[in-house]
């Protein structure tokens, strides 16, 4: 148990891409969803990922945010990967390494392509000193994390194109990253209408970087058999956040609602 414990992102991944299952890698901005991530993998002996886009990293705080990570970790007796999710520019991803975060998304999606792939490689060269995996980013993964089902239904076609395999094989072989976040359907969010992913598209984007760890962005709102689906694609990594939200916000107004509340 203390050899897995101590395993770091780069064998999880690798693993995970052998055996061909994939790690939840959950969002989280406070002690009660950090908890409650961490005690639910601790019940289903799993590893888990606790991420943080940029504004929860700045409501929480960086180095606070290691610092809960690795206790819960010890209390709970189960790997912990902390990753920063959607990282703006290069500074912030310098600091999350140099604070001991294990993984790094940089998304240089909406910089122009040069950018990107300039900012990646330097990224990848500071993480992979301390043995940190980089995920990549350059086809902006549209919608937002946030509950969007009393909204219009949801039309993709407005959003940026989806990913070409051939694009992502190059901009993996410019900037050396580990992960790919590629963009075949998985909008940020909950829709009232069903999210759908290109699965044939998934597994040509796979075919096109064989050895590349694959994500999921948008896993929200996903059906179970397309998650299933995604896995047997290649995903190893799928990440989730507006139905954590929804879930706090739904039980707090529950609570606060109680009659001996007030
Ligand atoms: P959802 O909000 O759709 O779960 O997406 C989360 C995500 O991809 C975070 O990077």
């Amino acid at each position: 148990l203390r050899l897995i414990y101590k395993m770091k992102a780069f064998e999880w991944l690798k693993r995970a891409q052998a055996e061909k299952f994939a790690i939840g890698a959950f969002n989280g901005a406070s002690m009660e969803t950090f908890r409650a991530i961490v005690q639910a993998a601790a019940k289903l002996k799993s590893p888990v990922i606790i991420e943080a886009s940029h504004s929860e990293v700045e409501f929480f705080g960086m180095t606070e945010m290691v610092a809960v990570v690795r206790a819960l970790e010890k209390d709970f007796k189960v790997p912990v990967i902390l990753n920063l999710d959607h990282a703006p520019d290069l500074e912030s991803c310098l600091r999350a390494i140099e604070v001991g975060f294990d993984y790094i998304h940089f998304d240089g999606s909406k910089m122009p392509y040069e950018k990107n792939v300039r900012v990646a490689k330097m990224v990848v060269t500071a993480a992979h000193v301390r043995r940190i995996p980089v995920e990549g980013e350059m086809d902006h993964i549209g919608g937002s994390s946030a509950d969007h089902r009393g909204e219009e239904a949801l039309d993709v076609s407005h959003l940026a194109a989806f990913t070409d395999p051939e694009n992502a094989r190059l901009f993996v072989l410019e900037t050396g990253i580990d992960t790919f976040a590629g963009f075949f359907g998985n909008v940020h969010g909950l829709y009232g209408g069903q999210k759908n992913i290109d699965l044939d598209l998934l597994k040509r984007i796979k075919e096109s970087i064989p050895t590349k760890f694959l994500s999921l962005h948008g896993g929200s709102g996903i059906p179970g058999d397309q998650i299933k689906a995604a896995i047997k694609e290649g995903i190893v990594k799928i990440n989730v956040n507006s139905e954590l939200r929804v879930a706090y916000a739904e039980e707090l107004k529950k609570t606060l609602n109680q009659p001996n509340q007030k």
